[in-house]
């Protein structure tokens, strides 16, 4: 089982590989998504470095001068896509691109790599993309905080990379659509619209990104000008994370000089996730920058505290107490939302469903901290999962089916590098 399963998880990495950048799956995604391609990379890096090195440096090649990593490079135009290119109206070169960024992986990845092999080919590798995630960093620290709270504002529900999260309810509900004009989805024809966000939430989408097109996508007009400003504790939590393998990186690759600005990032993210946490039901929830109201949910984001390197017994011991609630409540770890709260739903988009690449972050945090039982359960929840319902872009916690799109990259992806009981240190548990 689990050697067929491997070899099918090649076959989708090779199938989605489009010539040096990688799909998320034919159909629903047809272009090259921002971290999709870093956990594509991973698993590319179980059989091919280089492959895994290019996919990388593909994605950077869709930079911009102010160091944004934009979430959709649209590398060739395509109609089964909306919405596509012309919507966003972004003027970037060598393609366009959409006009903000998701979540800051590459940097955990880069690091990967380069430990992955000594050559010194490696190392040229990880020394040529070290000024740009430097640069992408600092457009996180400043234009996506430019108050310097220590947390990283999202200003469209798809740069968090939890596009349809119940914690955007409530400073969605501040989104005016009278403005937006007829649009036909594309999304609902290639998968089950119950799967997907409604058509009052679409519509608000539409209307925030028409907003970042007006202020031709300057980061600091979209800031001042977007209705929608909430603080991430996934994305932050990410961001710390990322900026401790670039500290790690700038070290050991010789960027001495910039070590000081990503201790100082590192030490005010630490401090800023106080800022979100919820002292009501113990958890780390965003916070809304516009009218200071936080989330009420225990969402997948609590659970990446550990990835972040955050290790206070005050967080960590309420986050178990949930996991271990949660685990108890549904067949299969870990659901993007609360199973107790009313906003979750079972096989909708964000609002409940499971991700492999959540799991692979959460259980890795876990791991390292120690906490191997319930790293463990993720992942054999992630095993039973693919061997249930095959390489879905998201599964029910419930009832372990698939949903959303098929044949999919970045759940091959973190098959191949951490779930699939052949990898050897899986073998003995
Ligand atoms: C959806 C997800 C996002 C992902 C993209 C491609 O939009 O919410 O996180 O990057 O699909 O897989």
């Amino acid at each position: 089982m689990g050697a067929d399963l491997d070899a099918l998880a090649h076959t989708i990495l090779k199938d989605n590989d489009l010539g040096g950048y990688t799909i998320p799956t034919k159909g629903l995604y047809p272009y090259q998504w921002n971290w999709d391609s870093v956990f594509v990379a991973i698993g590319f890096a179980t059989f091919d470095l280089n492959r895994a090195w290019q996919e990388i440096e593909n994605l950077f090649e869709g930079q911009w001068d102010d160091g944004m990593v934009p979430h959709i490079l649209f590398r060739k135009n395509d109609p089964s896509y909306f919405p596509g290119p012309s919507v966003w109206g972004t003027k970037s070169e060598p393609f366009p691109t959409s006009g903000h960024s998701q979540p800051p992986v590459a940097a955990t990845a880069v690091r990967d790599l380069f430990e992955q092999s000594s050559a010194p080919e490696n190392a040229d590798r990880a020394k040529a993309l070290f000024p740009k995630l430097m640069a992408w960093h600092r457009w996180w620290a400043t234009c996506r905080d430019p108050k310097g709270h220590g947390t990283v504002a999202i200003v469209h529900p798809w740069e968090s990379g939890r596009d349809n999260l119940p914690d955007w309810d409530e400073p969605l509900s501040n989104v005016d659509t009278t403005g937006v004009p007829e649009y036909t989805r594309k999304d609902t024809s290639h998968v089950d619209p119950d799967m997907r966000p409604l058509k009052k939430d679409y519509d608000r989408y539409m209307a925030i990104l028409a907003i970042g097109k007006a202020c031709g996508w300057d980061a600091a007009e979209v800031v001042e000008k977007t209705p929608f400003l909430v603080a991430d504790p996934a994305i932050t939590m990410i961001l710390l994370r990322a900026n401790r393998d670039l500290l790690v990186l700038a070290d050991k690759l010789g960027f001495q000089n910039d070590k000081a600005e990503i201790e100082g990032w590192i030490a005010k993210q630490e401090r800023g996730m106080d800022s979100l946490w919820n002292p009501e039901i113990k958890a780390y929830v965003t916070r809304n920058l516009r009218t200071d109201v936080l989330g009420t949910g225990v969402s997948s984001a609590s659970f990446l505290a550990s990835y972040a390197g955050l290790s206070d017994p005050k967080v960590i011991e309420p986050l178990n107490a949930h996991f271990d609630r949660i685990a108890g409540k549904v067949d299969f770890m870990l659901p993007s939302y609360d199973p107790d709260h009313a906003g979750f739903e079972h096989k909708r988009y964000w609002r409940g469903p499971i991700w492999a690449v959540v799991n692979y972050l959460a259980a890795r945090g876990m791991t390292e901290a120690g906490e191997v039982a319930r790293a463990e359960k993720i992942r054999q929840d992630t095993v039973r999962l693919v061997e249930r319902s095959g390489f879905a872009e998201y599964f029910s916690p419930v009832d372990g089916s698939g949903a959303g799109g098929n044949s999919f990259s970045w759940t091959a992806a973190v098959w191949l590098a951490w779930a699939t009981p052949s990898l050897a240190v899986n073998k003995a548990a």
